[in-house]
Formats: structure tokens, sequence, C-alpha cells
């Protein structure tokens, strides 16, 4: 269970040791899911917001693997084909029981063509790592396939185009649980505004596949507030809860 990523993460939480009993023991158990809120509920009780299920383009629904990568290596929607070297389509195990979702390619991933490559995905990699969940295991997408100029935030307009192809990833993997890491993520998955701070440690859905969501910061945050490691780990173990 430990290896040296693990615990090298762990310990930048200030947490010693990974500890087996937290996830195979009742007791231990039992005090994960006091944590938890019940479905649709966050942990203050208030009512979470119930997304709609999106509408999709015929076609996109209906692809398999290989066309929806292609559709979306030649998509030109809208405007972020323009200045983009590639789209990144998304990467990792097609059977993934975890997806992580981003919020779009940056410089290193424009040029790399896979989500989550540069200093900010090291940082991922560790997180995963720290549940046990090696990134080979999981599957990483964005809710925009094409990097935004100046690495600004996607808007509107952008993701709702790029949606059908995430959508369809979603479907095809059917994953266990889906990881939203942040803001961009979380909002459009969710189709909620609220603040990522508001909606960690909440169990969501995305409503259009009934599919659990769990809200976590997005790591190039957490390399800018190092502080914050510390909820994102209470997120991870949330997800690992919907591994075991
Ligand atoms: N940030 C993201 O949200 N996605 C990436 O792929 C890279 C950085």
């Amino acid at each position: 269970m430990q290896d040296p990523e693990q615990i090298k993460y762990l310990k930048s939480l200030g947490i010693q040791l990974w500890v087996p009993r937290d996830y195979s023991g009742s007791e231990s158990l039992a005090e994960v899911q006091t944590s938890v809120a019940v479905e649709g509920e966050s942990s203050t009780g208030q009512e979470e917001p119930r997304p709609q299920p999106i509408k999709l383009s015929g076609d996109i629904a209906e692809m398999n693997w290989d066309d929806l990568q292609q559709a979306v290596l030649g998509c030109t929607s809208c405007g972020l084909h323009v200045e983009r070297t590639q789209a990144v389509f998304g990467t990792g195990n097609r059977d993934a029981s975890l997806m992580v979702i981003g919020e779009a390619p940056g410089a290193d991933e424009d040029i790399q063509g896979e989500p989550f490559v540069g200093r900010a995905g090291q940082l991922l990699d560790q997180m995963l790592q720290a549940i046990d969940c090696p990134r080979s295991s999981v599957y990483i997408a964005n809710i925009v396939k094409c990097r935004p100029p100046n690495n600004r935030n996607p808007q509107p307009e952008e993701a709702l185009q790029c949606a059908p192809y995430l959508h369809r990833q979603i479907a095809l993997i059917q994953p266990r649980v889906i990881l939203a890491a942040g803001k961009v993520a979380a909002q459009n998955l969710l189709q909620s505004d609220l603040p990522v701070g508001n909606m960690r440690g909440s169990h969501y859905r995305y409503a259009a596949l009934d599919i659990p969501v769990i809200v976590t910061y997005h790591p190039a945050y957490l390399l800018r507030s190092p502080k914050e490691k510390a909820k994102s780990w209470q997120d991870l173990k949330l997800v690992r809860s919907y591994l075991e």
C-alpha cells in the first residue's frame, strides 16, 4: 500500500502514516461515513442543485472511442481550435473506476497532447498515488479539450460546445466516481455556481448518468496554497470510500 510517492504526499500534508484500517475496519469506515453528507445534500444539510441531463448531439452520443477521438482531434466547434497546437483528448484506463476531470489543457498539455503533464499534473499524480490509484489506473480528461489563450478560464460557450465529447467519454467509461478538480470542472459538471470551498465535502452526482462526483481543489491552486492540501486529503478519502 505505501510507496514512496504516497508517503511523500501524505508527509506534505502533515499526515505521517497511511493506516490501512481507515478503510477496512468497521470503526474507521464509520468515521469516513460520518464525514459524508447524504446523497444530494451538503455536509451542512442544505439542498444541492440537481442539474438536468444535457442533450447530446445524436452522432457523438453513439460514437466509439476511435470515432470520438478523431472527432475531438479535428473539432472546430469553438474558437479555441484556432490557437491550439492540438486538442487534448484525455488519457488513461478506459475501464477506470475513477475518472478525474480538470479544467483545460495548459501550455505543456497543448504541446504534449496529454492532460495534466505539467507541475499541476505531477501533484495530481502524487494525490492519486496517495489513495492507491496510480495515474495508469484512472482516466483523466478536461472540461474543454483545447488550450484557452493565456491559460484563461474556458468560457461557458466553449465548455458547452465541448460537453458532448466529455459526456460521451464518461458514458463509455462508466466510472464509479468522478473527481472534479477545481471550480471550472465542478461548476460545469454540476451546473452550479457555488465556489469549490462550498462544494467540497458533499456527495453530488453527475445527473445525466447518475455518477457520484466529489469536488476538490485544482492541483494548480494547491501548488499556490499548500495549506489547503489537508482539505484535499479529506476529499481524496471520500473518493477512496467509493472505490472500496
Ligand atoms: N490543468 C487542467 O485543468 N488540466 C490539465 O490538463 C492541465 C492543467
